[in-house]
């Protein structure tokens, strides 16, 4: 190139660079899908659209969810579980073929703007033992040389959403160390990030601080100040997120890495299923969260850095995640299941408020309840095994139906149980016990759901003649012989 076209060229760049500034930190949500009540994902994609949010974290890379978003404009991280780690670190024709298959496949004009591959979900978690951590990082080389091949690297860069358990157990946020059998594999994997420009990914829960810890002071998980702020020697931290994301800093410092770009993965709060659990507090925390990260003011020893990017956990309610966390594990969407919006949230995107989805395709208003006019005396077994199926959280304390009696209580039961098999109406029957009425039962706060119709998306719903009365029929007594066989155990 002359140097009369360089020198131009040249100032444009530095202009650009200089106008550009620090990038702001960019809302995103994650998106999971572990419920039995999903909305099309065409629904989610619009109501994502609706609410200007322009990043999506998923949890895989399934194909109805990716097909959704094409053309959306939606930045997107898809994840490879930890259940696919080991055979992704063994064979690189195995990484090939995924990230054909659930990456080349979709970017491209019109396609799927595909920016990261989360490679595993926390695979760091000491509850996990140490069983993926070998996996991760050969894991990331064979993606990376995939991505070489497909000719993506630039464009789609490799993660690993952390759990703050890498490091969490420091007093003050100068001694954030990361445990020590992670030492390693986290100065390998900070390499790994900071020469592909990626950020650090990690999931941040004041919620559990506060759930797990009752010395915990309520006001330090929030964002307004704190009447037991943490004094660390010259900085003073005042909320939770804070003093995570610095003992974080100090961790990442203390490899070699102390510059290196932090995202936020997962935060939020959720809205049931634990006394400190509920709308207001789930409205202020991210609230809170949005102002605060809006403001650019980063943190004390990111002074002015917000985080890279920063995901919503999460978008919508998970009524089939395990509760063995506790009951909230299922409430921590800022929309119901079905898209509906649980309490104002000013994102920060430019709507004032959250809007609720459009044409969520609901099944009839129809809902199964206890027969008034039966005994309920011998009903219990009945319940428990609707619960065990279907989502009861709502009944427990802290949640949004506790106190709607035993006769609500087991009608609440039924109708989960109901509208998880679809309005089946052999599902309402109980023994006779159950009923379907066409009066929406709702009482107060407490909802009584009614399902989507997924039968679009869904072949066994959707099939029909001979061959689905014989699925109905063998799901229909399998349903009888588990309830017989539970009776026997229990009587
Ligand atoms: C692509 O992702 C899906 C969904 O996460 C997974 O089931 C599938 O095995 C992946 N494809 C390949 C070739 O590994
Ligand atoms: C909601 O949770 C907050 C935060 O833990 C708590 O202070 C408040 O008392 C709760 N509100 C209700 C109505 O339970
Ligand atoms: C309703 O069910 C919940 C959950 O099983 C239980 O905690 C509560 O005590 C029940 N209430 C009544 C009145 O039976």
């Amino acid at each position: 190139m002359a140097a009369g076209a360089a020198l131009p060229a040249l100032l444009l760049l530095v202009a650009a660079a200089l106008c550009a500034g620090p990038a702001d930190a960019a809302l995103g949500v994650n998106w999971g899908t572990v419920s039995a009540h999903r909305a099309p994902p065409s629904v989610v994609v619009d109501l994502m659209r609706a609410n200007r949010i322009g990043k999506v974290k998923l949890f895989d890379a399934d194909a109805g969810v990716l097909r959704a978003l094409a053309g959306s404009g939606i930045q997107v991280m898809v994840g490879l579980t930890n259940g696919e780690l080991s055979t992704i670190a063994g064979s690189a024709a195995a990484a090939d073929a995924w990230v054909q298959q659930n990456v080349s496949r979709y970017v491209g004009r019109g396609g799927v703007d595909i920016r990261y591959i989360a490679v595993g979900n926390e695979p760091f978690l000491t509850s996990y033992q140490d069983q993926f951590q070998s996996y991760i990082i050969p894991a990331m080389t064979n993606l990376q040389q995939s991505l070489v091949k497909a000719n993506l690297a630039s464009y789609v860069k490799l993660v690993v959403p952390c759990n703050a358990d890498a490091y969490q157990s420091a007093s003050v946020p100068s001694q954030g160390v990361f445990r020590t059998e992670l030492t390693q594999i986290m100065t390998q994997l900070a390499a790994f990030l900071s020469s592909s420009g990626a950020p650090f990914v990690v999931n941040i829960y004041p919620f559990l601080s506060l759930y797990q810890n009752a010395d915990f002071p309520q006001d330090y998980a929030f964002f307004d100040g704190s009447t037991h702020p943490l004094v660390d020697g010259p900085n003073t931290y005042y909320n939770a997120f804070d003093g995570n994301f610095d003992t974080l800093v100090s961790a990442l410092s203390k490899i070699g890495y102390g510059q290196l770009p932090i995202a936020i993965g997962e935060i939020g709060w959720p809205t049931e299923g634990a006394p400190s659990a509920n709308l207001t507090a789930a409205r202020a925390f991210n609230q809170g969260l949005i102002n605060r990260i809006t403001s650019n003011k980063g943190t004390p020893l990111r002074p002015g850095v917000p985080p890279a990017d920063v995901y919503l956990f999460s978008l919508l309610d998970e009524e089939q995640k395990s509760i063995l966390p506790g009951n909230f594990e299922r409430h921590w969407g800022i929309f119901s299941f079905d898209g509906q919006a649980k309490y104002p949230l000013n994102l920060g995107l430019g709507n004032p408020v959250l809007k609720s989805a459009k044409e969520v395709p609901y099944l009839p208003s129809r809902w199964c309840i206890a027969n008034p006019a039966r005994n309920l005396d011998s009903i219990s077994d009945h319940m428990k095994l609707a619960c065990s199926m279907a989502d009861c959280t709502n009944l427990e304390y802290g949640g949004s139906c506790y106190g709607i009696g035993p006769k609500g209580n087991v009608s609440y039961a039924f109708n989960s149980y109901y509208q998880q098999q679809k309005q089946d109406p052999n599902s309402c029957d109980f023994g006779g016990l159950g009923m379907i009425t066409y009066l929406d039962p709702s009482m107060g706060e407490c909802h009584f759901l009614v399902g989507i119709d997924d039968s679009k998306s869904s072949a066994i719903a959707s099939c029909s003649g001979p061959c689905c009365a014989v699925f109905w029929g063998i799901t229909a007594l399998g349903f009888w012989v588990f309830m017989y066989l539970r009776m026997m155990v229990s009587a």
